[in-house]
């Protein structure tokens, strides 16, 4: 096949949601679809079971599926299918949002009966910060729920997103007959009986046409009738340029546990999902359809065995094809670099491939040389842009337990930070460490994995920290900046780039702050910076 169509052939994309609301089930009815696997269940969920802060069993185990689970990639009608893995707990969160860098779209699945929850409205409002193409997936429709149009309002509203359904629901709960398939003009009718069956759909053009009672009967016939007939005054037509550009989002109702409703989203998705996107660099756009190699290290997993340091770097392929043992150039270090192994993904299987394509992802053995962001180019001077960094919610200070092993204390946090696990800021006026992260479960792990794998102790102290607030310019003519630094001094830190960032102990603090020094600019995020060491 040649290089142009494989790369036409590839959707890499996320599914995104609050906890529990069908993800994982969703997943896996996708890879039945490709034949990937062959039975429900064989997918294990990633999910860190509620109250399992504590137990590090639950921690490794979770480690262990997530390196699995992390790309899960099958083929549906001669189309390559890569679902990259994003981690659902909150505690995870900055895994996601690192993730959604390396995906061309994603589906947001949303529980008909919760609606929009939290977790959701975080990751949407980073996909739309980067105009993401989007399709809403509305799952359980076998249970009672919210009302179509309430929950495509709700959408709309909590999410500021702008929808059009492409396929709409016939009852729901107690009640649900089926769907209307808007996209491909079909209808399938729902039988809770019929499990892991997958109901082609009837062909049905004209709703008008009596038949349709004799499908539904007559009062869900009639009140489907009315209901598209709003649908149709409503939304606005799908158009993929408009949905490919992040301003159109088609939502699709189904339920994933009955299989029903998945396969209309699968074709669905191979039509209209984007191919493998361009993606910008400091120094120019990069097209996949380019001859050289290029990619970008979008995650990085720690091996599992604590005898053998390597780490699984994960690397999306931008342009050109990845060959195995050629020589490629680690921008950042200014190093040339040869993979003897990178693995590629098949469900959760992992196998050594000779030659990968845009939109692909490959996995790396790593003994230290890369973090998060980093480029590999076949010899170009490039450095892709854009994996942010956000404010933790969480800081805390680590100090050493163990005097004797600091050298291996420093060397575990370094490379943990490297890895992303979380984010290190060093106070300028003292030197002490403090550690931000996303949730708290993640003191552990750290805690954890330093004793595991690197023979240090740490232990932490609490300080009163509400956000990092990354600031620019540094500009040391400025009068205001100057006076800046001199009164805020103890709350001044450096993150690992180097980067300057207040840490302030209130919302208030940060307020006044902004009134009192109107030139001095506070972030709440960041980029990761890979030009600098
Ligand atoms: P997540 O990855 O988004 O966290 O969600 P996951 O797929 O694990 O689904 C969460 C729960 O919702 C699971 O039940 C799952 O079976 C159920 N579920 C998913 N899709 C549907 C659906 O279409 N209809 C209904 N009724 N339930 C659905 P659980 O009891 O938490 O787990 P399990 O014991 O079934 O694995």
């Amino acid at each position: 096949m040649s290089f142009l169509k494989e790369i036409q052939r590839r959707r890499t994309f996320g599914i995104i949601s609050h906890p529990d609301a069908g993800k994982t089930t969703l997943t896996e009815k996708l890879l039945l679809f490709g034949g990937a696997i062959q039975e429900a269940g064989a997918v294990k969920s990633n999910k860190i079971k509620k109250g399992a802060t504590s137990d590090f069993m639950e921690i490794e185990r979770q480690r262990g599926i997530s390196v699995a689970t992390s790309v899960l990639a099958f083929e549906y009608k001669n189309k390559k299918i890569n679902i990259l893995d994003t981690p659902g707990h909150k505690d995870f969160a900055e895994d996601t949002f690192r993730t959604l860098t390396a995906v061309d779209s994603v589906i947001v699945v949303i529980d008909v009966a919760k609606g929009v929850e939290e977790q959701t409205e975080k990751l949407v409002e980073v996909c739309r910060m980067r105009n993401i193409p989007m399709i809403v997936f509305i799952n359980k429709l076998d249970r009672e729920g919210k009302d179509a149009f309430d929950l495509m309002d709700e959408v709309e509203q909590k999410l500021n997103l702008r929808v059009t359904p492409l396929s709409f629901p016939i009852g729901m709960g107690y009640d649900f007959k089926g769907i209307y398939n808007i996209w491909d003009k079909k209808l399938n009718l729902f039988s809770p009986d019929q499990k892991q069956k997958v109901s082609s759909g009837v062909e049905f053009t004209d709703l008008n046409s009596a038949e349709l009672e004799k499908y539904v009967g007559e009062k869900s016939a009639k009140r489907l009738r009315d209901e598209l007939e709003l649908c149709y005054e409503v939304y606005p037509d799908f158009n993929r340029d408009e949905y490919l550009n992040g301003d159109l989002q088609p939502v699709f109702f189904g339920s994933a546990l009955n299989n029903f409703g998945v396969k209309e989203l699968l074709e669905c998705f191979i039509e209209i999902a984007p191919t493998p996107l361009p993606k910008k660099a400091e120094e120019r756009n990069i097209h996949p359809e380019e001859k050289e190699f290029t990619g970008f290290v979008f995650k990085i997993h720690a091996n599992m065995d604590p005898n053998h340091r390597d780490r699984l770097a994960f690397i999306k392929i931008v342009s050109g094809v990845f060959k195995r043992n050629a020589p490629y150039l680690h921008v950042r270090l200014n190093k040339k670099l040869k993979f003897s192994s990178p693995n590629t993904f098949f469900a959760e299987k992992k196998e050594i491939i000779d030659e990968s394509y845009p939109g692909d992802i490959v996995g790396l053995h790593d003994t230290g040389n890369f973090k998060i962001g980093d480029t590999l180019t076949q010899g170009e001077q490039i450095n892709f842009k854009g994996i942010p960094s956000f404010s933790p919610e969480h800081f805390r200070y680590i100090n050493n337990a163990d005097p004797l092993k600091s050298k291996q204390l420093f060397k575990g946090i370094d490379q943990l930070m490297d890895e992303g696990v979380a984010q290190l800021f060093t106070l300028d006026y003292n030197g002490r460490k403090i550690i931000g992260t996303v949730g708290a479960l993640q003191y552990e792990v750290i805690q954890h994995r330093l004793e595991h794998e690197y023979g240090a102790k740490c232990s932490y102290e609490n300080i009163n920290i509400h956000k990092a607030c990354w600031v620019h310019p540094e500009d040391d003519k400025n009068e205001e900046f100057k006076e800046f630094l001199r009164v805020k001094q103890r709350y001044l830190a450096r993150d690992k780039q180097n980067q300057l960032v207040f840490l302030a102990d209130s919302a208030f603090t940060i307020q006044m702050t902004q009134q009192k020094y109107p030139s001095v600019k506070l972030h709440f995020t960041s980029e990761y910076d890979s030009t600098k060491k």
